[in-house]
């Protein structure tokens, strides 16, 4: 079946094939290969969709930010946080674009609440910051029994052996204002002096929310507590990131001059695309997709000329 285009639609689209016959081959021998392989989110383990500034498990460092490698080899995708020399394992729960979030828990206690020599949960604060609902939760373990025990700790004891051989620990939360509140200065102070006696202690993150202290009547599950992981925001580079991305770029990392860098269609650059070469591109291709029917077509060679008028 013939096609009948008015007079006018005929005239707009042979401007518009033409526009398109120049455009489109200069445009795709120039894509650049860095920005092409860094293109598709990737999948790690657990978690699909990831982009900056994560890397790792074949994705090039140059696509991420070096301190986000992510270890993909098991079910749960891994990062290690190093600081001042001393490295923390965490699994990645869940990763969140919008907000730079990544919720993480230490490996190590994944398992077993009670590690033979627990680590800290420490992070770098160059590259991380806790989020507010995080809190430091102490574990104290060995601690010495207190025969009938009635004291406000009660509802705060775990279990470290499942017979059920290793239960004077305590966990407690300094920080949690809300709860020792509820408790008296001389308490608290009972409580200090108390827990001096344990055999050892260890100060991790965790979720304030996972571990709610009902006026020391009602208690977290430790193990489950822990589980939940708690959020860290992501440092990299974050505002420079969204610039790129809002001018069509891919965000990434130089590592050959340690910079931040935005790939664009046509090259890397420091900061963002230059908007004039880059959204020029960008159009051509929303405008070739649109190109499916009549209506798509005139909608296209609107946009053409519509952006002809501004280049
Ligand atoms: C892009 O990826 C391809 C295929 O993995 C690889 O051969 C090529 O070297 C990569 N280009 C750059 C610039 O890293
Ligand atoms: C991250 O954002 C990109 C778009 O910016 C989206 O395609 C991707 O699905 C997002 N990933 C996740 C895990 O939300
Ligand atoms: C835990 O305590 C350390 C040392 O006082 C502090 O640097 C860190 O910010 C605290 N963590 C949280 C989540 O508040
Ligand atoms: C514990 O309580 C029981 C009964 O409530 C009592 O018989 C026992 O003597 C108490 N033991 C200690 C160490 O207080
Ligand atoms: C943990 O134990 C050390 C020494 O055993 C002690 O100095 C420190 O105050 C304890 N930490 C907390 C938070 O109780
Ligand atoms: C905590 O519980 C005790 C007894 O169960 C009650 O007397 C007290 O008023 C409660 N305190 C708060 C702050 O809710
Ligand atoms: C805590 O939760 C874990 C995992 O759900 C469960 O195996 C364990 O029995 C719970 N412990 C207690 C004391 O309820
Ligand atoms: C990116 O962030 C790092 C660390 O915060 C900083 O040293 C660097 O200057 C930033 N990059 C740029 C291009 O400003």
């Amino acid at each position: 079946m013939a096609l009948h285009l008015s007079p006018d639609l005929r005239l707009f689209s042979t401007i518009a094939i033409i526009f398109i016959l120049v455009q489109v081959p200069t445009s795709v021998s120039t894509i650049d290969a860095k920005y092409e392989n860094c293109s598709t989110p990737f999948l790690c383990a657990n978690l699909e969709n990831l982009e900056y500034p994560f890397w790792g498990a074949g994705r090039p460092e140059y696509c991420g930010h070096p301190v986000y490698e992510l270890n993909c080899q098991g079910e749960v995708a891994e990062i290690t946080i190093m600081a001042n020399n001393y490295g923390v394992i965490y699994r990645v729960l869940e990763v969140n674009n919008d907000s730079w979030t990544l919720t993480v828990a230490i490996e190590d206690y994944w398992d077993n609440i009670c590690p033979r020599s627990p680590v800290t949960g420490t992070i770098d604060p160059r590259f991380f910051n806790y989020a507010s609902d995080t809190e430091n939760v102490t574990l104290y373990y060995g601690c010495p029994s207190l025969g009938n025990d009635t004291s406000v700790l009660l509802p705060l004891k775990f279990n470290c052996s499942p017979e059920g051989t290793d239960i004077n620990n305590y966990y407690f939360i300094w920080g949690d204002d809300a709860a020792n509140s509820m408790l008296t200065g001389h308490v608290i102070a009972a409580i200090r002096i108390y827990f001096g006696g344990c055999v050892r202690n260890v100060t991790i993150p965790g979720r304030l929310s996972a571990f709610p202290i009902l006026n020391y009547t009602a208690a977290a599950n430790v193990s489950e507590a822990l589980r939940e992981g708690f959020d860290l925001q992501w440092n990299a580079n974050n505002s420079f990131c969204d610039k790129c991305k809002n001018l069509g770029g891919l965000c990434g990392y130089d590592p050959d001059i340690d910079e931040f860098t935005c790939y664009c269609r046509d090259k890397p650059y420091p900061l963002t695309c230059s908007s004039k070469g880059t959204s020029h591109l960008y159009f051509i291709t929303s405008a070739s997709l649109s190109f499916r029917n009549i209506t798509g077509l005139r909608f296209s060679i609107f946009l053409i000329l519509m952006l002809y008028s501004f280049v």
